[in-house]
């Protein structure tokens, strides 16, 4: 009987091509689609790779970037002072109450109507990286 027939081989060969598959997957990941509530965010908002700013700073990459970092952007003091980590929840405070969490800072949002929306927002900002 031939190698590549024998069980063990095909079980092996069956864990390769999915390995192969999944990574494929992820080099041709879609980008996710936003939610409808960050429309308004677009206004001022850039979301693609080496954009320029436009009112606000680039949010492409935002995940991990430290606020107030995007080079080429005039950030108010406040927000290069606030200087934390954008995360999942540092961005969900934000972007339901802007005011309250980075005070001072120059953004004019008033804030997400809910938590839930301001959840969906920050969690859908955390997938825009290259
Ligand atoms: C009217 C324009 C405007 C709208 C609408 C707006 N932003 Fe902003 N945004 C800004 C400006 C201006 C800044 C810079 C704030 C500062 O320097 O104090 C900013 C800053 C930010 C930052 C910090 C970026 C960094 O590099 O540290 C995030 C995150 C952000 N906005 C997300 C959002 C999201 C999400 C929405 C929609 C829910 C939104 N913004 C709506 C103008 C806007």
């Amino acid at each position: 009987m031939p190698l590549v027939t024998t069980p063990r081989w095909r079980a092996l060969a069956a864990i390769a091509s999915l390995a192969l598959a999944s990574s494929t997957a992820a080099v041709a990941q879609t980008p996710v689609a936003p939610p409808a509530d960050f429309a308004i965010c677009s206004a001022c908002h850039e979301i693609t790779a080496k954009a320029a700013p436009s009112l606000g700073p680039n949010l492409f990459g935002i995940g991990g970037r430290k606020a107030g970092g995007a080079e080429s952007y005039d950030y108010s003091d406040a927000m290069k002072a606030y200087a934390k980590p954008w995360t999942a929840e540092t961005l969900q405070a934000f972007i339901l109450d802007p005011a309250k969490a980075v005070p001072g800072n120059k953004m004019d949002y008033p804030g997400a109507n809910d938590a839930a929306s301001a959840k969906a927002i920050a969690d859908y900002l955390m997938t825009l990286k290259g």
